[in-house]
C-alpha cells in the first residue's frame, strides 16, 4: 500500500543521502512529486541538473528532459528515468532524420535564405544536435522570446520545432504573426519551400495531444459560468485560447500565478491535469478550477513514472544497481549541450 511505499522511498533516500537527487516536472502525480528535492518547469529542472553534485540524478519526467539533464550533467553523474516508456508524443513528432530531409529541401529551393533553427525542448538530443549545426538553440516555454530573439540576431527566419503553438504564440508576441506559415511538407496540396521561405517564422506541424484539447469555448463557458474566474494557460494551447485567457505561461509561471493570488481568488487551469490538482492542494485558499472540467486530461508519458517505479530503480540504486540509466552518445551530446548552453545565455 501507499505507507509501505512511501516508507521504502524514504528509506532508500535516507541511505542515498547527497548521492541522490529526485527532480520532479509540475505534470508528475503526488507520489512523485512528494519525494522530489525539486518541482519545478523545464527550465527549472534543467538548471537544478546542472547544479546539482549528486551522482545520481532520478528524473521524474519524460525522456527528452532526462536527455537534457544527461547533458547539462558530468559525465560522472548518471540520469535515471523510473520508466524507459515515459516519451512524450510530441517530441516525437519532429524526429532528426526528417528534419534533415526538409532542411535539405529548405536550403535546396533557397539556397541564399538565412534561417535559423529553434528547437523546443520538447525534442530528442539529436534534434537538439542538429540545430546546434545550424547556428541554432534550444528554448522552453518560458523563454521561446529570448530564443526567437537570439535567433533573429543572426538570421532572417526562424524554423521553430516542434510545437506550432508556442511558435505561432511566440511569434504573436514578436508581432510577426501575418508572417508566419504552418507548413507541412509532406501535404501534396501544400506549398512548396521555396514560398515558405519568404516568411519570418516557419512553424513545423506538431502537437501537444493534452493542450490541443483546450477550446476557446471553454474559456468562454468558464466566463459565463463563473464571471469571477481568471484563466491562466500554457503557450502549448492554440492561439485562441491563449488570446482568451488572462495569463500565459509556463508550468512555473501558472504555479506562480495561484501561489499570487489573494485569497478567495478563483483560477481556471489550462494544462495538464496533475498540475491544476496539485494547486488546488498546494494552495487551499484559491480556488482552484481545470479550464474543461472532466474533459482535461493528464498526460500519458507523464503518468509512465509510476511511484513502484520510483521505489524500485532507488532501491536498486541502494544496492549499487544503476537502472534506466539514460545515456546521450557522446558526439551527440557535444552538439546538443551547445545548444542548450546557448539558451542558458540568452535566459540565465
Ligand atoms: P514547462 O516547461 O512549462 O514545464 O512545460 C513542459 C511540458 O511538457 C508542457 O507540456
Ligand atoms: Fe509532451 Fe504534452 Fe506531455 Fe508535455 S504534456 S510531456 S508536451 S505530451
Amino acid at each position: 500500500d501507499e505507507d509501505e511505499r512511501t516508507e521504502r522511498i524514504e528509506a532508500a533516500l535516507a541511505e542515498l543521502g547527497d548521492d541522490v537527487v529526485v527532480l520532479g516536472h509540475n505534470y508528475q502525480r503526488r507520489e512523485i512529486v512528494e519525494h522530489a528535492d525539486f518541482v519545478g518547469d523545464s527550465y527549472q529542472l534543467s538548471k537544478e541538473a546542472a547544479n546539482t553534485d549528486a551522482d545520481y540524478v532520478v528524473f521524474g519526467g519524460v525522456t527528452f528532459m532526462a536527455e537534457s539533464a544527461d547533458i547539462i550533467t558530468d559525465d560522472d553523474q548518471s540520469v535515471i528515468l523510473p520508466s524507459m516508456e515515459a516519451s512524450c508524443p510530441m517530441a516525437g513528432m519532429a524526429e532528426a532524420l526528417q528534419v534533415d530531409a526538409v532542411w535539405a529541401e529548405i536550403t535546396d529551393a533557397a539556397p541564399d535564405a538565412d534561417i535559423v533553427p529553434v528547437t523546443y525542448m520538447n525534442s530528442y538530443a539529436d534534434l537538439k544536435a542538429f540545430c546546434a549545426e545550424q547556428g541554432g538553440l534550444v528554448c522552453t516555454s518560458s523563454n521561446a522570446h529570448e530564443a526567437f530573439e537570439y535567433a533573429f540576431d543572426r538570421g532572417d527566419t526562424v524554423l521553430f520545432l516542434p510545437d506550432k503553438h508556442l511558435g505561432e504564440n511566440t511569434a504573436h508576441r514578436l508581432g510577426m504573426a501575418d508572417r508566419t506559415v504552418v507548413w507541412d511538407p509532406w501535404d501534396p496540396d501544400g506549398r512548396d519551400a521555396a514560398d515558405v521561405v519568404d516568411n519570418d517564422v516557419i512553424l513545423w506541424d506538431g502537437y501537444c495531444q493534452v493542450h490541443e484539447r483546450f477550446r476557446e469555448s471553454h474559456v468562454e463557458a468558464i466566463r459565463e459560468e463563473r464571471p469571477d474566474a481568471n484563466v491562466v494557460v500554457h503557450p502549448e494551447c492554440r492561439r485562441e485560447v491563449v488570446e482568451a485567457a488572462d495569463v500565459v505561461g509556463s508550468t512555473a509561471t501558472i504555479r506562480r500565478t495561484v501561489a499570487e493570488a489573494d485569497p478567495g481568488e478563483t483560477w481556471a487551469i489550462g494544462t495538464e491535469l496533475h498540475l491544476a490538482k496539485h494547486l488546488d492542494r498546494w494552495y487551499p485558499e484559491v480556488e482552484v478550477l481545470p479550464l474543461c472540467g472532466d474533459a482535461c486530461m493528464d498526460c500519458n508519458a507523464m503518468r509512465q513514472i509510476d511511484p513502484n517505479y520510483l521505489t524500485w530503480v532507488l532501491e536498486e540504486l541502494t544496492e549499487g544497481r544503476e537502472r534506466n540509466v539514460i545515456e546521450v552518445a557522446p558526439e551527440e551530446k557535444r552538439l546538443a549541450q551547445v545548444a542548450l548552453d546557448r539558451m542558458l545565455e540568452v535566459d540565465p
